[in-house]
């Protein structure tokens, strides 16, 4: 019976969780903008589980292939007995493959989702009873201590951050970030992560203007997820989609625009929208393999290894740090 299943639960009370507080000010900013970590209420996950499957949007599918293809040759330059850090807890499926290839001495999830941590770290603790499994409730985005996970601070810490995830960064909060994970990981470490590569502008148009309009309902979901929440009165259907590839940045760009002249309030307070005025919703950094290995270096990582997919969609960035 998986009813309690093992696994050591760290809180660090992580309190960038202000729903309140980022959507007032998010949008009292002459640009508009709110974070893309709002969009993952229960409906947004869902949505975002259905973008996953989408033709159009291929990451998903591209990095598990490779992880399926490649994770032989990762585990061996990993090395064994390793303490596994993942960034982020919704990723089980890349995550498993990862674990079977590479046998660590244990697992630790961090992320800033309590009920998201505690639902993955059980699932992996009853699949694999050799592995030790830990959950730090923390923002990774921040500067963070690991907490001590015992008999294995001499390990080799590698930390896996897939899924791309790492493109809601700008390029200057990207190699922040990293530097952040290279503490962690520290002298010996490693790091896996998954980076969406550049390519032909009309392919990432398509992967976030689907067919089926769920990027869409993901999007707006936003406007419902904050009506519900904050007692706002946003008429979701006077917004729209709006997405696109800015080449010069090297991201997409999701907004969420206004189709008429408009005042929404948000917990008493109102907003005003022009005709077509925008609220800049997500960025998603696409990057060339030497592009991120440069970034890598300059936060202090060897760029050891990267592998690609054959349509060179997308890359899984082995980094290393100097014991
Ligand atoms: C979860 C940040 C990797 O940027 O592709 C998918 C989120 N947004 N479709 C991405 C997303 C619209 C996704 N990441």
């Amino acid at each position: 019976m998986p009813s309690h299943l093992e696994f050591q639960f760290h809180d660090l009370h992580p309190d960038t969780e202000n729903l309140r507080g980022d959507v007032l000010s998010g949008l009292a900013q002459p640009r508009k903008a709110l974070a893309p970590k709002y969009f993952y209420d229960a409906r947004g996950s869902e949505l975002f589980e259905a973008i996953c499957g989408l033709p159009e949007y291929y990451p998903t599918r591209t990095e598990l292939a490779m992880m399926q293809a490649s994770a032989g040759d990762m585990a061996r330059l990993l090395g064994p007995n390793g303490l596994l850090i993942e960034y982020g807890a919704g990723s089980g499926r890349k995550t498993r493959v990862l674990i079977e290839a590479m046998a660590p001495a244990a697992y630790v999830a961090i992320d800033i989702s309590r009920t998201a941590l505690r639902q993955c770290a059980g699932e992996l603790a009853a699949a694999y009873p050799a592995v030790r499994v830990a959950a730090v409730c923390a923002d990774y985005s921040r500067p963070m201590q690991l907490p001590t996970i015992e008999g294995l601070a001499e390990r080799r810490h590698v930390i896996y951050f897939p899924g791309s995830t790492i493109g809601n960064f700008t390029r200057a909060e990207a190699l922040v970030f990293l530097r952040y994970a290279r503490e962690i990981a520290g002298r010996g470490g490693a790091m896996l992560v998954g980076v969406d590569l550049k390519k032909d502008p009309a392919r990432l148009h398509a992967a976030y203007n689907d067919a089926q309009g769920i990027t869409a309902a993901f999007n707006l979901n936003l406007l419902t997820r904050i009506n519900r929440e904050l007692d706002g009165n946003f008429d979701v259907n006077a917004f729209e989609h709006h997405a696109f590839y800015d080449i010069n940045e090297g991201r997409i760009e999701m907004h969420l625009r206004s189709l008429r002249d408009q005042q929404a309030s948000v917990a008493g307070q109102a907003f005003h929208f022009t005709a077509g005025e925008t609220i800049h919703t997500e960025n998603s950094c696409k990057y060339s393999v030497a592009e991120f290995q440069q970034l890598a270096r300059q936060a202090g990582f060897a760029a050891e290894h990267c592998w690609t997919d054959a349509e060179q969609l997308f890359s899984v960035h082995f980094l290393s740090i100097a014991a």
